[in-house]
């Protein structure tokens, strides 16, 4: 599209902005920005600067509550920064138009969404695909969604989510990491990689916004928005280092939490925004709120009234307001009275202008929008087959007794039943928002050609809920004509995600009991285990001689599915969130610390319950696959170091079995003694390696001091030399052990 009738203040201003729009590293660069936005805020009235501080949902989707605010008046007057969910270019064009053509400075909007996990082409949810242990397909996934968005004339992307998450009752466990820091900050970084790319004037990049700071994913009882109350130290050590890792990759803005933390919201929450983000970490982008943040102050009732919310927040840190309003209604008051100084509008106005530059938003408002372009890049094969393969990777295989898995194609007769077995809908999982159900390909059309010499008999039985058993005598029918019984079993896509906590996280009544009449029949039973979040899967382990988590994979979903069936492909992913044996047991989690009385179940006296054992169903970092791999002890290069040295650590890692692999191989450290009590164990490295069948390789890892750092009894970020045990395997539960010391 041509920039025709763009004539206003960008015009004026264009001796000032930069032709190319680059990483923005650099100091040139920033002093060029610098001028251009000093330059056009002299120009702007303050109803102008507050109006770039408001970012507005759009009617196009809905993520939230909405009002029934006809915004677009006030876009027209220049007092609205940005727009969500607002979609596709011809759309986006249209309100740039308006927006630059209207307006008394003609500044353009920037425009974000939820590109969560996709696009038009739906990948895994990000629980499943940090699963994959895979950071070249993190990055894939990542960097697919944001070319198709951003062909679709979108600017930012609100994630990477990195929330640290140990409560599976929480429905937006779905959307993070899992877990653990260290495989969090890694993944984390991944995704700013992929979403942003080497450059800002790339159009096929969008900037990122890491959320939801901070430690949203540690409400009280896994109830969403509810309160977070935890240490210092707890949220230095294990929930602050993904977003750390996040803005240390260079993620452009970093969006507030709905959560108070010890009773500060993190919307008003200077420390965090101010002191910590800002100050220590060195942030220097934009920081917004979550969905009507400010608004919800009132609920937390740590402000008098609207205006006291929109004072406390933007004193503390917040540059822009999403869907509250609230800077835009009161911030010229607040400001006449003195409650918040011109300083904090212009810190704000600054870091929202910042982003249109660096987006080149300036240089071509419309940049992003090209109708030819969107065709071109829509949906295109390529992502599918992106998704296909990251969907392929994300699956984990958690039981496989008798080598029922993988089926071959030489079966005679398959039953395919349960609900997911025919739906599209459910495969694109929560936030899916852009996607939709024609882009998936179904299970039962994969088996039919993943299994073309085979009869595939399906019947969904029963629906994920309600008590409708009239399909139970159909299904059981078709069972008793299989050799085997491939069971689609699951949640629906709503019911993770955001608001969709659950106290009872096993799968439904109705879908259990299915599970009962067909295990009845007595034939090798394959569970397809289709969800947002870690269940409680006690009964499933024992009926079933096989289980797949496979997750909510999206678009490609049943030929990733089909291709692990089948053995096409071998399945290498690995837990990345505890499956508890009981809701009672939440949150269990692998990193725990020790305790003056660890669990012996032969003493009554120990941190232990009296019904069940400490340990989870399924560990953190577990997995199997079709062959299996063995071992060696852990060498190292020498057993002891400085705290400038360095230890290499190495395993020989061998696949014992008949067909290739690929294996996570993890390393985890424990501090034996220390000032604090420090976990057991922790991740500290891992690599994913692929090992013919019958071969060797040697993996190593390098151990440094920075790896054994950790929140000493003064909160200062250090090591303490000592010895360490190092365990090397394939899960968090090795017993591959060694000792080093660090002196
Ligand atoms: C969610 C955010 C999301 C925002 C915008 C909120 O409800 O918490 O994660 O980015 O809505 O849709």
């Amino acid at each position: 599209m041509k920039l025709d009738k763009y004539i206003k203040t960008a015009c004026l201003l264009l001796p000032f902005c930069v032709v190319s729009c680059d990483t923005n590293k650099g100091n040139d660069k920033d002093a060029e920005m610098n001028k251009f936005v000093s330059d056009l805020m002299s120009k702007m009235t303050l109803e102008e600067k507050i109006g770039q501080s408001t970012l507005i949902s759009s009617w196009w989707d809905v993520t939230g509550p909405v009002s029934n605010n006809d915004y677009a008046h006030k876009a027209k007057d220049g007092h609205v920064g940005g727009f969500f969910n607002a979609l596709t270019c011809d759309f986006l064009y249209r309100l740039q138009k308006e927006v630059v053509e209207n307006s008394r400075l003609g500044i353009p909007l920037m425009f974000g969404y939820d590109v969560i996990h996709g696009y038009k082409t739906t990948f895994p949810t990000p629980l499943a695909m940090s699963s994959s242990w895979d950071m070249e397909m993190v990055e894939l996934a990542a960097r697919s969604m944001a070319e198709e968005a951003a062909a679709d004339g979108l600017h930012w992307a609100f994630a990477p989510m990195v929330d640290i998450a140990r409560d599976p009752r929480w429905g937006r466990v779905a959307e993070g990491a899992g877990e653990d820091t260290f495989l969090g900050s890694e993944i984390a970084r991944a995704q700013v990689r992929g979403i942003q790319g080497e450059n800002f004037a790339d159009t096929a990049t969008l900037i990122a916004c890491v959320k939801h700071f901070a430690a949203y994913g540690a409400p009280v009882g896994g109830r969403d928005y509810n309160s977070v109350d935890m240490s210092e130290r707890q949220l230095r050590e294990f929930y602050l280092p993904p977003y750390k890792a996040a803005v240390d990759e260079g993620c452009q803005t970093v969006m507030c939490a709905f959560n108070d933390i010890n009773g500060v919201p993190a919307t008003t929450n200077k420390w965090l925004m101010t002191d910590v983000l800002r100050d220590e970490w060195g942030f220097d982008g934009m920081i917004v709120t979550d969905y009507t943040g400010i608004f919800e102050l009132t609920n937390h009732k740590t402000v008098r009234d609207s205006a006291d919310a929109g004072a406390q927040a933007i004193r503390a840190g917040v540059d822009m307001d999403m869907q509250s309003a609230i800077f835009m209604n009161y911030s010229k008051e607040n400001y006449e009275k003195g409650l918040i100084s011109m300083e904090d509008i212009d810190r704000a106005c600054r870091n929202v202008l910042n982003m249109k530059y660096k987006l080149g938003l300036f240089e071509d408002p419309y940049r992003y929008c090209d109708t030819m372009r969107a065709k071109r890049v829509l949906k295109h094969p390529k992502f599918f087959k992106a998704s296909h393969e990251v969907a392929k990777r994300s699956i984990v295989l958690l039981k496989n007794d008798n080598e029922v898995l993988p089926i071959s194609k030489n079966t005679k007769t398959i039953a395919l039943i349960g609900p997911m077995a025919t739906n599209k809908r459910n495969h694109l999982g929560t936030w899916h928002t852009a996607g939709r159900e024609e882009t998936v390909t179904p299970i039962y059309e994969a088996f039919l050609k993943e299994f073309p010499d085979s009869r595939i008999i399906v019947e969904d039985g029963c629906w994920y809920e309600g008590d409708d058993r009239s399909k139970f005598a159909k299904a059981v029918a078709a069972v008793r004509q299989a050799d085997v019984v491939v069971m689609c079993m699951g949640e629906q896509e709503f019911e993770s995600g955001e608001a969709a906590s659950k106290t009872d996280i096993r799968l439904a009544k109705i879908q259990r009991d299915l599970i009962d009449e067909v295990a009845k029949v007595n034939k090798p039973m394959v569970l397809l285990l289709h969800n947002g979040r870690p269940m409680v899967l006690t009964d499933e382990e024992k009926k079933f001689d096989a289980i797949l988590e496979v997750w909510h994979l999206g678009s490609m979903a049943g030929p990733a599915i089909a291709d692990v069936v089948s053995g096409d492909h071998n399945p290498s992913g690995k837990l990345t969130m505890s499956f508890p044996r009981s809701v009672g047991q939440i949150p269990v989690y692998y990193n725990y610390l020790n305790t003056g009385r660890p669990e012996n179940v032969n003493v009554r006296f120990t941190s232990r319950y009296l019904d069940s054992p400490n340990s989870p169903l399924y560990p953190f970092g577990y997995g199997l696959s079709y062959t299996s791999f063995s071992y060696s002890n852990i060498e190292l290069d020498k057993d002891s170091m400085t705290k400038d040295g360095v230890i290499k650590a190495t395993v020989k890692v061998t696949n014992t079995g008949k067909r290739d692999g690929d294996e996570v191989v993890q390393m985890y450290i424990g501090d034996q003694v220390a000032s604090v009590s420090r976990p057991l164990k922790e991740l500290k490295g891992f690599k994913k390696v692929n090992i013919p069948a019958g071969k060797t390789v040697d993996v190593t890892f390098e151990i440094t001091d920075e790896l054994l750092k950790f929140y000493n009894a003064d909160m200062v970020r250090d090591s303490e030399p000592g010895d360490f045990d190092l365990y090397i395997g394939g899960s968090s539960q090795t017993g591959n052990k060694t000792v080093f010391t660090l002196k």
